[in-house]
Order: C-alpha cells, then structure tokens, then sequence
C-alpha cells in the first residue's frame, strides 16, 4: 500500500465552537463567503468540497446537483449532516485527500478552503484533486499566505525569524504551514491546473479593526480589495480559481462515483458496504456516510488509512 503523509486529525475535534462560534470571526466567514461566490460556477452537475469540515461553506455549493462532502473526520461529517441535511443530494464521505475514493474524471467541480494548510505534502493531495476532476473543470482552492502585510511588518522589526519573501513554506506547529503565492503558484502548475483568477482576502484580520469598525464596512471594504489579488498578493488569506489542463477523459455521468482508494478498481455497492473486486478492499456505509477510514477486508479490520 502507498505511503501517504500524516492527516492532521479532526476525530472528536471541537473546531466548530472552538474556532468559529465562540469567537469574532464573522468577518472572516463572511468574506470567505463572498470569494467562494466570485469564483465558483454557480451551476453544475457534480462538486466535491474537500476537507468541508462541519459544512460552514457548503451550501454556497447549493445550484449543483450533487455535492459530495468530503472529510477525514466522522466527527465533522455528523455535524455536517446536522447542518446541511440527508436528502440524497449530499453524499458524505470519509477519506483522506491524500487518498481520494473518487472515480477518476469523476467531478465537474471542486473547492478547498481552510486544509491545504495542514498539508506536508502540497502536491500529493493536489494531483489526487486533479485525478478527480474532468478536463477543464473549476477548482477553487484557498490556501493561507506567509506573505502578508502583517508578517512582513513583523519581520521588519525583527519579530519574526522567518522571511515572508522566501519561497518554502513555513510551518508553526505540526501539520500548520503557511504558503507564499509563488509557490503555491508553481505547485498548481505542476500539478496540471492553470490558474485565472486570484483574490485577496482578509486583509483587514485584525483584532483592533473588527474591534472598532463595523462588520459591515470591513466586509464591504474587503469586498472592494479582494480583486486587487490579480496584480498584487500581501493578504492572510488567498483564494485562487484554477482549471484541470490536460486530457484525461471525464468519467461516464452514470458510471461509478467510487474507486478503490488502493488499488483505483471501481467499487460496487452491496448491501451496506462498498466493495473492491480485488478483494484487498471492503468500506463500510454507516449512517449516511461512506466510511473510507477503516478497510474492513484487512487483518481484523485494521484501519487502512493509518
Ligand atoms: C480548519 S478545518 C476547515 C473546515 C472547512 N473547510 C471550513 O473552512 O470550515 C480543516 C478540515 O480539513 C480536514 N482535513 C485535514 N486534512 C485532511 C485530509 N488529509 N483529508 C481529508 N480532510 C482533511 C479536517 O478534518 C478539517 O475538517
């Protein structure tokens, strides 16, 4: 089985109170908000979101017919499903980006926020993106910048050792990293995606402006700056429109969704569980959600992601 990076695990994770509801960050989602909005294709047959966490972004993927939410973490699945409901038009899916069970060609769209950050191995999860997507298809993807006004300013007065100009990206804790653009720019590249648009976002994330100016105005003044990411990039977070290039053929529309995350086969469906024809793979779906965590067919039912 191929070797893959570490996941930075969300299993049992508080992230949702922790991070957004018990904090002030409603300037951050509503911005994020309106740059998924600028840049995703309202429409569409089939869209992943990728690491979708607890769904906060989710239902700006409404106008597409199908949207598979997928996460590592159960936990973040459930609060998902609370959230966006199990009405078919969902499919919820555990399994590492790293390892994707999705059908090659399979997605007419995808969208990443917030994860590429936990990322060791930026390339290896975007080829797996790539593989799942048709020729030509969106992928808005969102990475957090080391290149800021705030870093620079910082590193200026000597407060920070690392360099924001510097190229390689700068981890702060296991599994956290921080990307300048051109290097996110050239990962894109070599991973088969050529990218159109760029927005900058979040310029004003400080704790003394949203103190003192009102949500509305920042949003409206974030609204106004985001553009200027087509000409010049120093916001925290960057949020960025790319098409799959090349010629891999899309899948049939009613071919399979699933493959084997070892070994590619397509999966069939039997019963409450997701089948390999090799044998070597056996995945459970256990309320409303295919379980790609744990290979049921391993010795004793080992967890195959490990
Ligand atoms: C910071 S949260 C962001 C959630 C959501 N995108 C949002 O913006 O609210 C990061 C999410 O990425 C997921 N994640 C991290 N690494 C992953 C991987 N290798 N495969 C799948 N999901 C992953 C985590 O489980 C978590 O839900």
């Amino acid at each position: 089985m191929m070797d893959t990076p570490p996941v930075c695990d969300y299993e049992g994770s508080d992230y949702r109170d922790r991070f957004w509801e018990s904090k002030p960050r409603s300037y951050e989602d509503r911005t994020e908000h309106l740059a998924l909005r600028r840049l995703l294709p309202p429409r569409g047959r089939r869209v992943v979101h990728l690491g979708a966490g607890f769904g906060r972004m989710t239902h700006e993927l409404d106008g597409y017919d199908q949207v598979i939410v997928l996460d590592y973490s159960r936990t973040m699945l459930r609060d998902a499903q609370a959230r966006l409901g199990r009405d078919g038009r969902y499919v919820y899916v555990a399994a590492d980006i790293y390892r994707l069970p999705l059908a090659d060609g399979s997605c007419d769209a995808a969208v990443m926020e917030r994860v590429i950050h936990h990322m060791a191995d930026v390339c290896a999860a975007l080829r797996q993106v790539r593989a799942v997507l048709a020729p030509g298809a969106p992928f808005v993807l969102e990475y957090a910048s080391k290149r800021h006004l705030k870093s620079t300013l910082r590193y200026l007065v000597r407060r920070q050792d690392w360099n924001p100009f510097e190229r390689e990206p700068v981890a702060f804790d296991a599994l956290y990293f921080n990307f300048h653009p051109d290097y996110m720019a050239a990962c894109l590249r070599e991973c088969g995606f050529v990218t159109r648009r760029k927005l900058a976002v979040s310029y004003f994330r400080v704790g003394v402006l949203k103190r003192l100016i009102p949500l509305s105005v920042l949003v409206t003044l974030d609204r106004l700056m985001q553009p200027t990411g087509q000409i010049a990039l120093y916001s925290p977070s960057v949020f960025t429109l790319n098409f799959a290039t090349g010629s891999t053929p899309p899948a049939a529309p009613d071919g399979p969704l699933f493959k084997c995350p070892l070994c590619g086969a397509h999966l069939y469906e039997e019963g409450d569980e997701l089948i390999c024809p090799t044998g070597d793979g056996r995945w459970a779906v256990r309320d409303g959600i295919y379980d790609f965590k744990e290979n049921l067919a391993a010795e004793g039912g080992k967890a195959a992601a490990q």
